[in-house]
């Protein structure tokens, strides 16, 4: 009885050798990739090795230079089972033998005993071995280079993790609290818990104003949190694709006056029928507003057009006169958090969400975000300098669903 490590990540594979083995009285240990099988090998001190040549991280080729290069693994037989590798390779790279798949059933057992006895395949020259050393060298290196690159992969994952359920909980911890706030604060200052005096009115509204700059923060909290975690909800129903944008330009117009932009708007009269979210939509177009407003210098120019396209597509198009966006950066702007300048003495407010959110709304509408710099043809219009960013949805999306991660 012997025991044998099975290198092979397909795992009807190593079910049938585990099952031929076996049954001949041998021992038969498992990895699925070479980095384990290769750890494995350490650490087991196996009779055999049976390596199959295509599979995950290092190959059978490297993995077999990897284990003759380990000095108490090295009068350890090697027996490559593959497809693909011939026979001459893996006979050069140190394997003892080669055995060709499909495997046959019928003689494995006897093949493999031959080997434990002592069957070897090759004959080498000097140069052959001298070049299996410099590449076992090389293997070495590239082996720990794989173990270093996933143990930074899962402490990634972990911090990602950790980022998703942190986020959650403090946005949860926070809303739940917020909406006896604003609960009681309506009841106040509508008098019903009794009349109030002037004072106690400027008071409460002065509440109510830093209890709304909370609310949006907690908002924008929530929505980073469901866009971690891919559990945003949305609710579908008849609406007006008009009546959105106008709701939406509405609200950012009074910012531009603030700042002396321009905006030359360019909206149907008739309405625009669609199923979907509003609501999630309406703070998407905000969002895709805000940006071109705050990035937009004083004195610029902020062009919107709202068209049909077919007889399924609706577009909500916004063109600035603002810095533009470098090419390398507009996939990543889409991101979550990120911002082309993160720093914290920055110029504009922001958490880096605002794109990241209407794509995603967007997508759940059967359409999507595409953004060109300078833009990419004329909005109401008006070819400006800066950035265009086209929000586009479908009428009848099918059932806009959470998005998965
Ligand atoms: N119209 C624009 N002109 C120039 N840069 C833009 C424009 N729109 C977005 N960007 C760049 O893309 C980044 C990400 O935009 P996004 O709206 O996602 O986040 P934000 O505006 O920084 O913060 P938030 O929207 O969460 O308040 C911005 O920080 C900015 O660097
Ligand atoms: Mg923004």
């Amino acid at each position: 009885m012997a025991r044998v490590l099975h290198i092979e990540d397909d795992p009807n594979n190593r079910r049938l050798v585990q099952k031929l083995l076996g049954a001949a009285g041998h021992e038969v240990i498992e990895a699925e990739g070479g980095v384990e099988g290769i750890q494995l090998a350490r650490k087991s001190q196996p009779d055999l090795v049976l390596v199959d040549i295509n599979i995950p991280d290092l190959d059978g080729y490297e993995v077999t230079l990897r284990l003759r290069g380990i000095s108490a693994l090295q009068e350890v037989p090697i027996v490559a089972i593959t497809a693909e590798g011939d026979r001459d390779s893996t006979l050069a790279v140190g394997c003892d033998g080669f055995i060709a798949k499909p495997i046959d059933a019928a003689h494995f057992a006897d093949t493999i005993a031959q080997f434990l006895a002592g069957h070897r395949e090759w004959a080498e020259d000097a140069s052959d071995k001298l070049l299996r050393l410099r590449t076992q060298k090389i293997v070495e290196r590239l082996e720990k280079k794989i173990v270093e690159l996933s143990e930074t992969n899962q402490r990634l994952e972990d911090v990602a993790r950790l980022r998703r359920e942190f986020l959650q909980n403090v946005s949860h911890e926070l809303a739940t609290p917020m909406t006896p706030v604003v609960g009681y604060l309506r009841l106040l200052l509508n008098e019903e818990l009794g009349p109030l005096t002037d004072l106690q009115r400027k008071c409460l509204a002065s509440i109510e104003t830093s209890t709304q700059r909370l609310r949006a923060v907690v908002d924008t909290l929530l929505d980073v949190s469901s866009l971690e975690t891919g559990r945003m909800h949305y609710y579908t129903r008849a609406y007006d694709f008009r009546e959105v944008c106008s709701n939406a330009l509405d609200q950012i117009r009074p910012k531009l006056d603030e700042r002396d932009v321009t905006l030359v708007e360019r909206v149907p009269e008739e309405p625009m029928p669609a199923q979907g979210d509003p609501d999630k939509l309406l703070r998407a177009m905000v969002h895709v507003l805000d940006n071109a407003s705050k990035f937009t210098p004083t004195g610029g120019e902020v062009a919107v057009e709202v068209r049909a396209e077919g007889d399924q597509d609706l577009l909500f198009e916004v063109a600035d006169s603002g810095p533009g966006v470098r090419p390398e950066h507009i996939a990543r702007i889409m991101e979550p958090f990120f911002q082309v300048d993160g720093s914290v003495t920055r110029d504009h407010g922001g958490v880096g969400l605002g794109l990241a959110f209407a794509r995603r709304v967007t997508e759940a509408l059967g359409g999507g975000i595409e953004i060109s710099s300078p833009p990419a043809g004329e909005v109401a219009e008006r070819q400006l300098s800066g950035t265009l960013v086209e929000l586009r949805v479908r009428r009848s999306p099918e059932r806009p669903e959470a998005q998965p991660k």
